[in-house]
Parts: C-alpha cells; sequence; structure tokens
C-alpha cells in the first residue's frame, strides 16, 4: 500500500510535461533499482569495450596473419575470436535480463499503482462517458513502458557506448580517414530519416484510400437490394473501379518511394565507400598506414551500423514512454475519496436537510430541497417517475457524493463528517444491476463479508431464498458464476446479491429496484426475504411496484428531483395526489391482465 503511494509521489513534480520533468520521472521510477541498473551498466561497458576490441583486433590479424604470415597469431587469433564473441554474448545476456527484469518491475508496480488507485478515485471519476477507455488503455500501455525502460535505457548505454567506443578506434587508426565518413554517414541517415518520413505520410494514404474501398464493398452488401431495385449497378462498379485505382496508383507512389530511397542509400553508400577505398588505398598504397589499419578502421565503421540505427529509434521510444507517463498522471493525479472522518457505529438514523444535489458534468438539479427524516429500524420507500432522482438519494446516503447544498446527518452527525469506509461497513446496497463477479458461489455471498463462515453463509442464503437452488446447482455452493460461470437466471443471481447484503448484517439497507427486472414470482420470493431482513434495521426500498411497498412506515413520492407527497400508504391514497393516481393505474393495471 505505502508502495502505491510512493509511486504516486514519484509521478508528481513541480514543472509541468517538460522533457526534463519526465526524465526525472524516469528516473525515480528506476532509482529502487539502481544496483541492478549499475550491474546492466557495467555489462554495456564491457559489451562497447568488446565491439572495440574485436574492430581493434583486426590489425593484428591482417597485419601478422595475412601480411607477415606469422603462424604463432595463426593459431591465437582464433581462440581470441572466440573468447571475444563468448564473452560479449554473455555480459549481452545479463545486460538484457537485468534491464528486462527492472522494466517488468516497474510495469508490475504502476499496475498495481493505477489499480489501487481505480478502487480509491471518487465516482465522479466514472461519470466521465470515457472513464471505462481510458482506464483500460492506461493499464494496456503501461507495458509500453517497458519498452522504455529495459530497450530504450538499454540501447542509449550499449550503443551509445560501441559507437563511441568504435569511433574511437576508427578515429585512432587514422583520423581524417575516420572525419571523411563521419561526413558521409549523417548525410546518409539523415536523408533515409527524410525519406522515411515521407513514407509514412504515404502510408496513411494508402491506408485510407483502401478504407473507402472496404466502405464500398460494405455498402454494396448491405444495400444490394436497394442497389439493385434502383438499377445502379453499373454506376456502383464505375465507383469501385474508381476507388480501386485510386488506391493502385497510391500503392506504386509508396513502391516509387521506397524504392527510390533504397536507391538513394546505395548509391550515397557507394560514394562514401568508394571515397573512402580511394584515400585509404591511398594511403596504404603510399605505406601511411598498414592493411590492418584500414580493415581495422572499416570495421569499426561497419561495426557501428547497427548501433546509430538503434540510437536513432531511442528518441521515439522515449517519446512514447513519455506519453505513458501523460496519461498515468491523468488517472494518478485524480483526488481521491476523502478517507477521513469519524468512525462510528451507526443506529441508522438519517435525516436530509434541505439537501440539493447537482452531479458534476450537468447543469440541472438532480435533487431539489429535499427534507425527510427516517427513524432507526424505519422502511421508507420512494417512489416515482424515472429520473425523479430516486437512485441519487440512496447514492447519497451511501456517501458516493456529497450534497452539494444542505446537509445529511447519520445519527446526528454531518455524513461529511463519517468516515466513508466505517458507513459504508454498515450498508448493503442491492441495485437493478446485478453484479456477480467470475468466483464461486459461496466466494460472491462472502463478499459482503469476507470473514464469515460457511454456516453464516447459508443462514443468510436461506434467507434470501436461494439456498434451495444453489444447492441443486452441479457444485452447490462451489459452482462458479459470473461472466465465465454458469447460467443463472435474472431472478437466481438477485438472490444472491441478497444474500450477499444480508451477510453484511448492515445497519442500513437499501433496495434500489432491485426486484425490476425480475418476474412476479422471483419478486414475491425477494420480497418475502426483504419482510425477514428489515427488521430492526433503518430500510430503504426504491421500487415501481408499488404492492411491494405498501407496508411502509412512509412512502415518499418524488417527481423532477423534488418530494411532492410524503405519508403511509393509507394516508396517501386518502390525500388523493399522485401517489393515489399512480396506485390506481396500477391497480387497474393488474386487476385487467
Ligand atoms: N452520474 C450522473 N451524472 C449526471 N446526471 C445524472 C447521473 N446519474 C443520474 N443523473 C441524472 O439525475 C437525475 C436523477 O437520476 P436518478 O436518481 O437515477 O433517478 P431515478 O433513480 O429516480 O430514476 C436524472 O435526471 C438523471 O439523468
Ligand atoms: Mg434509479
Amino acid at each position: 500500500m505505502g508502495e502505491n503511494l510512493e509511486i504516486e509521489k514519484k509521478f508528481k513534480l513541480r514543472f509541468k510535461r517538460s522533457f526534463v520533468d519526465d526524465l526525472a520521472v524516469f528516473w525515480r521510477l528506476l532509482k529502487e533499482y539502481r544496483i541492478r541498473l549499475l550491474t546492466a551498466l557495467l555489462c554495456s561497458l564491457a559489451i562497447s569495450g568488446i565491439n572495440g576490441a574485436i574492430a581493434w583486433s583486426v590489425k593484428p590479424a591482417m597485419d601478422e596473419i595475412f601480411v607477415k604470415k606469422s603462424s604463432e597469431f595463426l593459431y591465437l587469433m582464433p581462440i581470441g575470436v572466440v573468447i571475444l564473441f563468448t564473452l560479449r554474448g554473455v555480459f549481452t545476456f545479463f545486460n538484457n535480463y537485468l534491464m528486462s527484469s527492472i522494466g517488468a518491475k516497474i510495469v508490475k508496480n504502476v499496475r498495481d499503482a493505477v489499480y489501487e488507485k481505480i478502487l480509491k478515485l471518487p465516482m465522479s471519476f466514472f461519470c466521465k462517458d470515457n472513464s471505462g477507455n481510458i482506464i483500460s488503455k492506461v493499464l494496456n500501455d503501461v507495458d509500453l513502458l517497458k519498452g522504455t525502460v529495459s530497450y530504450t535505457i538499454k540501447d542509449f548505454f550499449v550503443e551509445g557506448l560501441t559507437v563511441i567506443v568504435l569511433a574511437s578506434v576508427a578515429f585512432y587508426r587514422r583520423w581524417d580517414l575516420a572525419l571523411l565518413s563521419f561526413v558521409v554517414l549523417p548525410i546518409m541517415i539523415y536523408a533515409i530519416a527524410k525519406i522515411g518520413m515521407k513514407l509514412k505520410n504515404l502510408g496513411m494514404k494508402t491506408r485510407l484510400r483502401i478504407a473507402k474501398v472496404t466502405t464500398l464493398l460494405h455498402e454494396t452488401l448491405n444495400g444490394i437490394k436497394i442497389i439493385k431495385a434502383f438499377t445502379m449497378q453499373k454506376d456502383m462498379a464505375n465507383r469501385y473501379k474508381h476507388a480501386l485505382q485510386e488506391h493502385y496508383r497510391n500503392v506504386m507512389r509508396e513502391v516509387r518511394t521506397e524504392e527510390f530511397s533504397n536507391l538513394l542509400t546505395e548509391t550515397i553508400a557507394g560514394i562514401g565507400i568508394a571515397l573512402i577505398i580511394f584515400y585509404g588505398g591511398y594511403l596504404v598504397v603510399n605505406e601511411k598506414i598498414s592493411s590492418g589499419d584500414f580493415f581495422s578502421f572499416a570495421t569499426a565503421v561497419m561495426l557501428m551500423y547497427t548501433p546509430l540505427r538503434r540510437l536513432s529509434r531511442v528518441n521515439a521510444s522515449f517519446q512514447r514512454g513519455r506519453n505513458v507517463i501523460e496519461r498515468l498522471r491523468e488517472i494518478l493525479f485524480v483526488e481521491e475519496e476523502p478517507e477521513r472522518g469519524t468512525k462510528k457505529q451507526i443506529e441508522g438514523n438519517i435525516l436530509f436537510q434541505n439537501v440539493s444535489f447537482k452531479y458534476p458534468l450537468s447543469k440541472d438539479y438532480a435533487l431539489k430541497n429535499i427534507n425527510f427524516e427516517i427513524k432507526p429500524g424505519q422502511t421508507v420507500a420512494i417512489v416515482g417517475p424515472s429520473g425523479a432522482g430516486k437512485s441519487t438519494i440512496a447514492d447519497l446516503i451511501a456517501g458516493f457524493w456529497y450534497p452539494t447544498e444542505g446537509d445529511i446527518l447519520i445519527d446526528g452527525v454531518s455524513i461529511k463528517d463519517l468516515s466513508l469506509h466505517s458507513l459504508r461497513s454498515q450498508i448493503a446496497l442491492v441495485t437493478q444491476d446485478i453484479v456477480l463477479f467470475n468466483d464461486s458461489v459461496v466466494n460472491n455471498i462472502r463478499f459482503g463479508n469476507v470473514s464469515s463462515t460457511k454456516a453464516e453463509v447459508e443462514k443468510a442464503a436461506k434467507m434470501a431464498d436461494a439456498h434451495d437452488f444453489i444447492i441443486n446447482l452441479p457444485e452447490g455452493y462451489e459452482s462458479l458464476i459470473g461472466e465465465k460461470g454458469i447460467l443463472l437466471s435474472g431472478g437466481q443471481k438477485q438472490r444472491i446479491t441478497i444474500a450477499r447484503a444480508i451477510l453484511r448484517e448492515p445497519k442500513i439497507l437499501i433496495f434500489d429496484e432491485a426486484t425490476a427486472s425480475l418476474d412476479t414470482e422471483s419478486e414475491e420470493k425477494i420480497q418475502k426475504a426483504l419482510e425477514e431482513m428489515r427488521k430492526g434495521r433503518t430500510t430503504i426500498v426504491i421500487a415501481h411496484r408499488l404492492s411491494t411497498i405498501k407496508r411502509a412506515d412512509k412512502i415518499i413520492v418524488m417527481d423532477k428531483g423534488q418530494i411532492i407527497e410524503m405519508g403511509s400508504h393509507e394516508e396517501l391514497l386518502a390525500k388523493g395526489g399522485l401517489y393515489s393516481e399512480l396506485w390506481n393505474l396500477q391497480f387497474n393495471e393488474s386487476s385487467s391482465s
């Protein structure tokens, strides 16, 4: 837990979005593994040293074996080569292993931190329509950090050092020759990069064009009847031909650029090599340097090709990593639900005082000036058309939102001063959306109280009228349910969630249209369970079918965010307002059907 706070701190910096800032974030993530990192760096040093040695040893090999024909070197050189290559392999192995392990560890920590953060985010975060996308994208993109950490940093050091070492060898062998090739080489790299950019743009265009072709095909398949009916076949065929032709032209343009870029690089490379051979050959012929010098130099330059190519990718990969950091901040920097306030054993008295509430992203108030009191142990029903604000009241009681104006007192204490954890641990909420996890029946029920025993789970299931169907499942309480598990009816699922709520032994029980999507028979069963359950606890029932709430101590009738009537069933019927209207409507409906 503490570790994850650490991660958040690591992302926090005074400045915003600067390059140095992001670099600092990387360093903060890495710092913990600095011993590993240092060891990996030493390996990098060894690898680049060996690369230098390989280029270096071309000179003695050339001069001693091929020119002087020394038999002593003939045996020593191959042994040396085997040793160098083996060592390079071993160091590369350790270097890659260490860097990858650092990358994987960091990704694991960050993923863990993000997940824990998600659990602590306030409901307002999840109200944005794309919050689900943001989260899944972030959790996936975190993987890119692994690449940045393990490959980018590794490449930067290994290849960077290798280039330096090889360049030193090249310069040491013959500085002016080296200078010559280092003028040609950058020009080549620049040209290739330029053409690469152009190709990328072209590639985009080609994809757009092919999309046009497929869209046309798709439209045709969907609208074939209309096309035939309007005798548009010929016209459509022409359109399709045209789109194909466009696509073909673009493909060929791409081919031309690619092939041209190859032609260009080959030519430039040819010219470069020719220059070097000419000048190098001139130096050898005039005995300014030995053939060994020349070939050692040439090897160093050739060995630089791969490291340089990798180095040129380092920046792009680092930028990808920076993007991930940016996204992570979007989640990590969101303020969490406060976990302060007093922990309190509650009785279950709920008092709404002039409560008005507005959802963060909406203009209109969802609740306006709500006043009511529920005494401990009372059952209160809330009824009203959909959108009236019933669920909002339930959510406010559970502390998912704080009132915009007014206050909610639980046992006389403002809800803002209560510890959310303590409050929620004494509330059970059963909603219309049935949430079951990919786990066994028993564990899904136990979600309400993880420390409960098997006997307690069974007792709760019996109260929720779920025990009988559960023991008839293939594996009884151990049967897997949820997305990947066995199929249960809506009523059965809901009874499991009710058992979960019962197991919690809440002081406040909230039923938010828990039976709305069920058939009458299941609803009756659940109704019976509810009768049993609400004894001794404050119960709030939100329901559509008024027959289910007749016996409530108090009925609150809501419309458009306001309370319009309040009283017992008999009182409200006598009053002849909206409630009695709704009641008569439903009564006639059920009696006529
Ligand atoms: N997360 C939300 N963000 C913005 N507006 C919301 C949100 N949830 C509900 N609302 C709005 O608040 C009002 C009350 O909704 P709700 O309490 O769900 O009504 P009910 O449960 O009575 O059908 C509605 O106008 C609804 O559109
Ligand atoms: Mg609702």
